[in-house]
């Protein structure tokens, strides 16, 4: 549906942020430098996926470490689809982005005043910061977001929620908004950063809060910027299973530290699948967990914590202790039952290497974007320092670059989406969730996909509603389901089994298939995995 800007009040701003998690905060704040900027995020400048991480991120500072030996275990984990130069430039100037962030002042966990380091899967060294043990999203969010709440070219517009891209002759003109009121504003900007995460809700079982529905990538992909890499979604190895939890992640730091994986005989099953067994990419560890489950019946598997110390446990994993304790199980004491869930989107939109999307002067980055740095499987902790590297990007190209502000473009267009008109919105967004599980979860088939498509097919296209109806659980709906048909149509085009998208049907990896799937609103396209995308602005 199109609609015209005369119907929402208008608020000018030279730099537009939405998004509020790693990416977000701290691109506004480098973007403050240049100009002011009005930050716009759907619930609390707190709430994000970031502010969930736990294990940490991940940066060649030690001395015997190098950005050539992260370069190697990034590209190795990514599948044969990581773009070389976008690991590049995260592993070259990941470094200095955490040192930014250690000045700004992030208390990452030291020893007798040295950073420590833990390893996670498929890192050849130890370079992963942590803070507070296992909470170190909390602590980085509440540095950047102090900064962010007092720094005077910030304007920061918390309960706003994005409902469109303004669009016209010259590219992204801001966003049209809806505030807690469902009162709309059209924000209009020389730049757009989108910073708005991933799309883990889609799933039923996720480590992603509620707020992380994939908006972003909806948005973009409805104003004319192109998707790539949807099939790769990462599903965690090990998510906290305990009757009446919520789905807690058990951080990869676990393993890294010894934890061993046990299935509910107690046996010891990764020797069986890798030679890396716990540490092995994650892809691997959550398909073999899956099996693992399968092949004995159970709906989960034990992460087994005896050769670590009690002390040990309560010291480095402070949250996760707490938390199972919370539930009443003590993890010193009886190992943690885990399960697979949906935690990262590899695909997004995508972006080259200054964080420029296809539609001009609209950039993205962090989980929603997509520079090809991940490639088929995330490697662990790379995601937190993605969004600083590539957000620093985004300032560094603005700094150099500026668009006048726009007048208003005498046509302005906003693609609101409307793929369903739901009867019950729960309802529809929970059986949503169950097909998406049930069909694009960590073993894919032809068939099931098909199905699935044909599921969500509308037999008509439904009548839009009217704008004054229009609420963010309404426009989450829309923006999920969209998305789910997107990931469909990648997952059944891509007919290979590549990192962590595993097609039973086609289960090896196909040379020919070392490419990019990218989708726009022109249909199908395909990527060199090696080039990163350019744009004519
Ligand atoms: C974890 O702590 O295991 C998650 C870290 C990540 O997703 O990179």
């Amino acid at each position: 549906m199109k609609i015209t800007l005369s119907t929402a009040g208008l608020s000018r701003t030279p730099f537009l942020v939405i998004g509020s998690g790693i990416a977000g905060l701290y691109t506004a704040l480098k973007l403050a430098d240049i100009a002011p900027v009005t930050l716009i995020t759907k619930e609390t400048l707190e709430e994000s996926n970031t502010s969930y991480a736990q294990g940490g991120i991940a940066a060649a500072l030690s001395p015997d470490d190098s950005p050539d030996l992260h370069y190697t275990d990034t590209i190795q984990a990514g599948a044969g689809l990581c773009l070389p130069p976008a690991v590049t430039a995260l592993v070259n100037e990941g470094p200095e982005r955490v040192r930014e962030l250690i000045a700004w002042g992030v208390p990452f966990d030291t020893e007798a005043g040295t950073l420590v380091m833990t390893r996670e899967a498929a890192h050849s060294f130890s370079r992963v910061l942590h803070a507070d043990g296992d909470a170190t999203g909390r602590e980085i969010i509440k540095v950047l977001v102090q900064r962010v709440r007092t720094h005077p070219r910030i304007t920061v517009k918390e309960n706003h929620y994005a409902v469109a891209l303004l669009t016209g002759e010259d590219g992204c003109y801001g966003a049209l908004v809806l505030d807690e009121n469902a009162t709309q504003t059209s924000f209009l900007a020389e730049a757009t950063v989108l910073a708005t995460g991933g799309c883990g809700q889609i799933f039923t079982a996720t480590t992603n809060p509620a707020v992380a529905t994939g908006d972003g990538l909806a948005l973009a992909f409805l104003a004319g910027a192109p998707l790539a890499d949807l099939e790769f979604v990462q599903f965690h190895p090990t998510v906290l299973h305990l009757d009446g939890a919520p789905c807690f992640l058990i951080t990869e730091a676990v393993r890294g530290e010894g934890g061993l994986l046990r299935n509910k005989k107690g046996v010891r099953f990764m020797p069986s699948y890798h030679k890396q067994a716990e540490l092995a990419p994650r892809d691997v560890v959550a398909r073999s967990v899956w099996l693992e489950m399968a092949k004995t019946g159970a709906d989960h598997v034990y992460l087994d914590l005896s050769l670590l110390s009690a002390d040990l446990i309560e010291r480095r994993f402070p949250n996760i202790y707490e938390t199972c304790l919370s539930y009443g199980l003590d993890i010193t004491k009886a190992p943690i039952p885990v399960a697979p869930a949906a935690h990262y989107m590899m695909g997004g939109v995508a972006i080259d290497l200054y964080g420029r999307t296809a539609l001009p002067w609209l950039f993205a980055c962090g989980e929603v974007a997509n520079a090809g740095v991940h490639g088929a499987n995330r490697l662990a902790s790379n995601s937190l320092l993605d969004g600083l590297v590539f957000g620093h990007r985004i300032f560094e190209y603005l700094q150099r670059n500026r668009r006048r502000q726009p007048a208003l473009p005498p046509e302005l267009a906003a693609v609101v989406p409307t793929e369903t008109n739901p009867e019950h919105l729960a309802a529809d967004r929970l059986a949503l969730k169950a097909l998406a599980s049930a069909h694009l979860g960590i073993i894919r088939r032809e068939e099931d996909l098909q199905n699935a498509k044909r599921r969500l097919a509308p037999a008509t296209p439904p009548a839009p509603i009217p704008l004054n109806r229009l609420n963010r659980p309404y426009l989450e709906l829309q923006n999920m389901r969209l998305l789910v048909r997107l990931m469909l149509e990648a997952a059944l085009t891509r007919r290979e089994s590549r990192g962590s998208h595993y097609r039973v049907d086609y289960p090896v990896p196909d040379p020919a298939w070392q490419k990019r799937i990218v989708l726009s609103s022109t249909g199908t396209n395909w990527a060199a995995a090696d080039q990163p995308f350019t744009w004519s602005w």
